[in-house]
């Protein structure tokens, strides 16, 4: 909900009039920013003893959990932004690191870039314990399974992240998530694949680094220009997206004061699913099975008898087309003119095709997302599909520590408790089997 776009009513009209038909009972609930207070709702009782009433929402589909000033999405008509900045402008203009300043501070850095840089590159190592740990995990281990593991031990080995009451401490352990998740991604991608690991090198810059210490001497074509763009993009594109599964997580765990560490440990386990951020990975996996053009026609038909998603398909929010998928599909062209195109590019487009001129998914309002094409570019580039939600992780964990930050002083945080619709048994007793002795 944003407030400029907030229609301006007249003072009288800034109440909702609920009538509660149950006992003819009248209620005026304040509305602003477009939203009543759910807390309100609690008046409208039935009976006196009432709980009074709650809005059901399971998935939050129609729920302002806070007030956020970070990101802005209009998902009807596709719209993306950064801070107030369109992502098709971001996109290809930014750095990373310029994204993750604006989103936590609200304006692009201009001269405090090179200082901003310096103070990311100087918490850019990490403690001896994470190598220890990354090495000891089986090499079949999922990589989100292990960052996640390993960014919530960085808790333990920063113990004063715990003082959340300073500014000064909390911005210090922000830069070390952002400057030290992608290290810890490129050690676990490393030990999955039974690689050497590769030393932190922060005067690469940090997408430089990141990607040198993921894939050097490991023959790919990580070095050139458009990769490295392509990288720098699909990191851009995957920074923020506001109040989604995993940023919700997080401000839950944060919710009860956790350290900054477990709070975006947390937020990975609910990128991982596949209807999340583990979708990039599940789009590789459907385009592997379905394998040939040919093949698609019957897939959509499972599809639509409800055997199996579409993966990469669907939004919540986007309802027309997510703008980070156009992006992408367009920053496929380079990469492929580098690496030769993947062969299931074309599985992916005639699925697409296939699946935007059928009623099933124009009436559902069904379009392609982010995932539908990056996973194409993560497999082009050389990446295993189990490291592609690794990939987002990195990207999206500029946004978690913006959210973190805007949390932390937001003056309506208040512990993540929502009610329930109680179904199960009445109150009732033991049974006599189960007498006092
Ligand atoms: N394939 C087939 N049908 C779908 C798909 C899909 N990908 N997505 C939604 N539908 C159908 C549902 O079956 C449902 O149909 P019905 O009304 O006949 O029951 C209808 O569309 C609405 O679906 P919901 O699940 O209610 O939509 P919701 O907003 O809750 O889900 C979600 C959004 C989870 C993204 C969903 O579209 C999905 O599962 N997509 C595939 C996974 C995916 O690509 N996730 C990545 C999202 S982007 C991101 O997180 C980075």
């Amino acid at each position: 909900m944003r407030t400029d776009a907030q229609v301006t009513v007249g003072k009288a009209l800034d109440v909702l009039r609920l009538i509660d038909d149950r006992n003819g009972s009248t209620h005026l609930l304040r509305i602003h920013d477009d939203a009543i207070d759910a807390a309100d709702l609690r008046k409208v009782r039935a009976t006196p003893d009432s709980q009074g009433l709650a809005s059901f929402d399971p998935g939050f589909v129609n729920t302002a959990a806070c007030r956020s000033a970070i990101t802005f999405i209009d998902g009807d008509r596709g719209v993306l932004e950064y801070r107030g900045y369109p992502i098709e402008q971001i996109a290809g203009r930014c750095s990373f690191l310029e994204v993750a300043f604006l989103l936590i501070n609200g304006e692009l850095p201009g001269p405090e870039l090179h200082e901003w840089e310096a103070s990311i590159a100087s918490v850019a190592t990490l403690p001896e314990v994470v190598y220890e740990v990354i090495q000891r995990m089986p090499h079949t281990a999922h990589p989100m399974n292990v960052l996640a593991a390993v960014v919530a031990l960085l808790g333990g080995v920063y113990p004063e992240a715990r003082d959340r009451a300073q500014a000064e401490t909390r911005k210090l352990n922000g830069n070390r998530l952002i400057a030290q998740v992608p290290l810890i991604a490129a050690l676990v991608y490393r030990n999955h694949q039974g690689l050497p690991f590769v030393e932190s090198d922060p005067s690469l810059g940090y997408t430089g680094n990141f990607i040198n210490m993921m894939f050097a001497g490991h023959g790919l074509t990580h070095d050139h220009p458009d990769i490295h763009s392509a990288i720098e993009t699909l990191l851009v594109l995957h920074a923020d997206h506001e109040q989604n599964c995993s940023t919700n997580v997080l401000r839950g765990i944060a919710s009860a004061d956790a350290d900054p560490y477990i709070s975006v440990s947390g937020a990975m386990g609910g990128l991982s699913g596949p209807l999340h951020g583990g979708a990039n990975e599940a789009v590789l996996k459907m385009l592997h099975e379905i394998g040939s053009v040919d093949r698609v026609p019957d897939f959509i038909a499972h599809v639509k008898a409800g055997d199996q998603r579409l993966m990469g398909f669907g939004h919540r929010v986007y309802k027309n087309f997510d703008p980070r998928g156009v992006i992408v599909k367009e920053s496929t062209d380079k990469v492929f003119a580098v690496t030769g195109i993947n062969p299931l590019l074309e599985v992916a487009i005639q699925l697409e095709r296939s699946a935007l001129a059928d009623e099933y998914f124009i009436s559902r309002k069904l379009y392609p997302n982010v995932d539908f094409y990056s996973g194409l570019v993560y497999e082009a580039i050389g990446l295993p599909a189990d490291m592609f939600t690794v990939m987002f992780a990195v990207a999206r964990t500029a946004g978690w520590i913006a959210h973190w930050l805007e949390f932390e002083v937001d003056p309506d945080k208040k512990i993540a408790r929502p009610r329930q619709l109680f179904t199960g048994s009445p109150r009732r007793d033991l049974p006599a089997t189960h007498a006092p002795a």
